[in-house]
């Protein structure tokens, strides 16, 4: 690994591509232009290379962006320490009712850091995005968001309880949905993404319940989650406060604490086999692998890798 430091505008000349990642998290909407940065990016991207995202989110930052364009009013011309003390000054006086204050996902200026709240809420050049316009900024570098995290916040279903509602949102094509989830959660401050080239090749995703692949569970130990699961029932999570629930199959237990990262889909189910479990023929435990799996991905906890 070699590290060069510079203005990703520079990339091409810096550190020439193509690569297949390339990960900007947190840094275009600092940018004076976020589409040049974005092109300068793309510019190095493989054909059917991905590109890792983090952007702030509009309405999860609400109350943020007045108190920002307050404080320019107000102390722009001052020294940055005479603006830190402004800003402590303001927040403490503002009325209960202030949007920022009414706000719980915001917490940068509770932090007692002033880093953080200078951050926050004297950064000079500070923009958010709602989902279409993070896809409008995406097209004018030729891209298309291919998977948002967690899959779950981004699937109206996670906020709509109205089965009728449900029925017309899954119809939506993938960007509509997305922005409506963002409509109805109204929590996303930060946007994580991965997104490619609109006319990129198609990839094949890889099927989690193929004998040959290999599940990763992330930031979970498998252990303790099994304990944790009742087989055949519901995989239950919060998300920013709405309750995500997901269908698990029989075998949840069984599976989970087999799933090492290394163990192959055919040798996990040998394994359960083994230790005397009664369990389904290839074909039904395959389809047990991919409940189980859409289930942690909806909250971005497991992933495949195959094996080959
Ligand atoms: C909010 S921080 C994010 C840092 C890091 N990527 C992370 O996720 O923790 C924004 C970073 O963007 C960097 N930055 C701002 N303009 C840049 C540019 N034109 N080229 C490269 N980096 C830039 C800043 O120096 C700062 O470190």
């Amino acid at each position: 690994m070699r590290f060069v430091t510079g203005a990703l505008e520079e990339v091409a000349a810096l550190a020439p591509g193509p690569y297949d990642y390339i990960d900007c998290c947190g840094v275009l909407h600092h940018l004076a232009s976020p589409e040049a940065g974005l092109r300068a990016l793309a510019s190095q991207l493989a054909r059917t290379g991905g590109l890792g995202l983090m952007l702030y989110g509009t309405y999860g930052r609400s109350g943020v962006y007045p108190v920002q364009e307050a404080l320019a009013q107000l102390v722009d011309d001052l020294p940055d320490a005479d603006r830190l003390a402004a800003a402590h000054r303001l927040i403490a006086g503002l009325p209960d009712t202030h949007l920022l204050k009414r706000n719980p996902l915001v917490h940068d200026h509770r932090k007692g850091k002033d880093a953080h709240l200078y951050d926050l809420l004297l950064h000079r050049r500070d923009r958010s995005y709602r989902v279409p316009e993070l896809a409008a900024l995406l097209s004018t570098a030729g891209l298309a968001p291919l998977a948002w995290l967690e899959p779950a916040r981004y699937a109206p279903e996670t906020y709509l309880a109205d089965p009728a509602l449900r029925r017309r949102a899954a119809t939506l094509p993938d960007l509509e949905r997305a922005a409506l989830a963002e409509r109805l959660s109204t929590t996303m401050g930060k946007h994580v993404l991965y997104a490619g080239f609109a006319d990129r090749p198609a990839v094949a995703t890889p099927d989690p319940g193929a004998d040959g692949s290999v599940l990763v569970l992330r930031g979970l130990d498998p252990a303790t989650v099994a304990k944790g699961l009742k087989p055949g029932g519901m995989l239950k999570a919060e998300i920013d406060g709405a309750a995500y629930r997901a269908p698990l199959p029989a075998l949840t237990t069984a599976i989970v604490a087999r799933i090492d990262g290394r163990r192959t889909v055919a040798e996990i189910r040998a394994a359960i086999a083994a230790a005397g479990i009664d369990a389904p023929d290839a074909d039904g435990f395959a389809r047990q692998v991919r409940t189980l799996f859409a289930a942690f991905a909806g909250i971005n906890r497991i992933m495949v890798r195959h094996a080959g």
